[in-house]
Parts: structure tokens; C-alpha cells; sequence
């Protein structure tokens, strides 16, 4: 299966009239059936696959491809990584037994820094797919808390291999990688809290006034996939001109589950 690579990174576009009246109707519908608390209730939901999430309101259908190399994606533009904190996630897809799922397909979407969502334009907004190891790297900004919700990414997982199904999830950016920062998640109205899909992270350097970043643990130098994985992205984005470095890196693994 082929893999488009984007010329640019995040390249601004904006979403069409038809395609933002579809999404209206389209959200309406998802909060009222689909995303209906008692589909947990009832097990409808969650029951076979504990990474199963809300969909939310604020899914757009149709964004433009975001990936930049093999298992490589750029979400924010160049602007977007001056102004708020880059950050790098390294996401696994992983099947029930462990194996990686290959070529998975991932639509992603997420606030800024702000909390800000955009709805004209596909600003953080993008599909990408993971690589013959089932491994994607994903170069966005830390996102940041709206309404009553913790930090998170969303995520609509398109299995290419016909065996496994879809599923629609979140990532959560935790400080500390605490869950308990998770208790005031509006969320937990629809779904029990979702701890297991909280992004395991860490700050690249110290503060300056010597407290940690968003209290995460620093990078251990001993973690050489992710300093290598550090090192290659802070170069990328010097090369782009983008002044900022990353400010923290993540590692996240979601299991999807077979038919
Ligand atoms: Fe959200």
C-alpha cells in the first residue's frame, strides 16, 4: 500500500463549505446516538476493547494526509510550533496478543495549546500511517485543556488489513503522567476513566527555575530509541526554521481488536 508524503508540513487549507455543513449534521448525530452514555452502560461500548473512547463533537471528516516520511507525521504547522510546545509522540498499534498492525491508517485531531479547536481550516488536523512496525511518529504541539477535559489527542484507527476493526480513541497528556488529573474529565460522564490511555511522557530538560515540565520525569539518556528519535525531530525542525525544540516527547501503544 502506498504512503503519500506531504511536501509541507501542515500545509494550511481550508475546509470546504460542504464539508462543514456534513460535519454539523454529522456531530449532531454522534453525541446523540453514538456517543450516548449508555452505550457503556449497557456494554454496547468498551466492553471488547477498553481503549474504546468518545468520538466528541469535534471531528471533521475528511482531513488531508500529514505524513512526511515512512512512519513520519507532522500535525502543526511551523507557526503553531513557534507559539505553542512542541511535542513528539511516538505512537505503536498493537493487535490484542502484542503484534503490531502494520499500515494502520489514524485520523487525528486535537486543540492547541489554548485549548482551541479550528473548524475552518484542517489546523490540527491530519491522517497519517504507521509503518511496517506498526509505528508512527507524530510531531504536533502539547495540547492543551478546554471545557472541563484533560489533555488529549483524538484518534480514528483504520485498519488496512481487513481483520481488525476500527476504533475510535483518545490519548491523554497528563502532568506528572498522573490519571488522577484525569478525575475532572468531562468525559467520565460518558466512559469510566481512561487511565490506560494515558500517554507515558517525559520532559527533554529541566526548567529554568529548576521545576520540571508539566512535573514530567526528564528523558533518561539510557532511552536511546527516544533520544535518537529526539534528536532526529529537533533537527527537523531546525531545518525548517522553526526556532522552538521540543519541549516534551511521548510514547503511547493502542491495542485494536480483531474481528
Ligand atoms: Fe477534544
Amino acid at each position: 500500500m502506498g504512503r503519500p508524503t506531504a511536501p509541507e508540513w501542515a500545509a494550511h487549507k481550508s475546509v470546504g463549505i460542504f464539508t462543514w455543513l456534513w460535519f454539523v449534521f454529522r456531530s449532531t448525530i454522534i453525541m446523540l446516538v453514538v456517543d450516548n452514555p449508555l452505550s457503556w452502560k449497557l456494554g454496547f461500548r468498551g466492553a471488547v476493547n477498553k481503549f474504546d473512547d468518545i468520538e466528541g463533537p469535534y471531528f471533521v471528516q475528511g482531513a488531508p494526509v500529514r505524513q512526511v516520511g515512512d512512519g513520519q507525521a507532522v500535525l502543526a504547522s511551523k507557526e503553531l510550533l513557534d507559539k505553542f510546545d512542541p511535542f513528539l509522540i511516538v505512537l505503536e498499534v498493537k493487535d490484542t496478543k502484542g503484534e503490531p498492525v502494520r499500515h494502520t491508517m489514524i485520523d487525528t485531531w486535537q486543540a492547541d495549546g489554548s485549548g482551541v479547536y479550528y473548524f475552518f481550516t484542517w489546523t490540527l488536523r491530519g491522517k497519517m500511517m504507521t509503518d511496517g512496525e506498526g509505528r508512527v511518529e507524530l510531531l504536533t504541539v502539547r495540547p492543551g485543556e478546554y471545557l472541563n477535559r484533560a489533555c488529549h489527542n483524538h484518534l480514528r484507527v483504520y485498519p488496512s488489513d481487513n481483520a481488525h476493526r476500527q476504533m475510535t480513541t483518545q490519548m491523554y497528556i497528563c502532568d506528572g503522567n498522573d490519571p488522577s488529573f484525569m478525575n475532572q474529565d468531562m468525559a467520565n460522564i460518558w466512559r469510566p476513566r481512561a487511565d490506560r490511555q494515558v500517554v507515558s511522557c517525559w520532559a527533554v530538560e529541566e526548567s529554568k527555575d529548576g521545576k520540571q515540565y508539566h512535573n514530567l520525569p526528564k528523558l533518561p539518556a539510557g532511552d536511546v530509541d527516544m533520544v535518537d528519535a529526539m534528536n532526529r525531530w529537533n533537527a527537523k525542525l531546525a531545518d525548517q526554521g522553526v526556532e522552538k525544540k521540543l519541549m516534551s516527547v511521548g510514547r503511547h501503544q493502542i491495542q485494536i481488536t480483531a474481528y
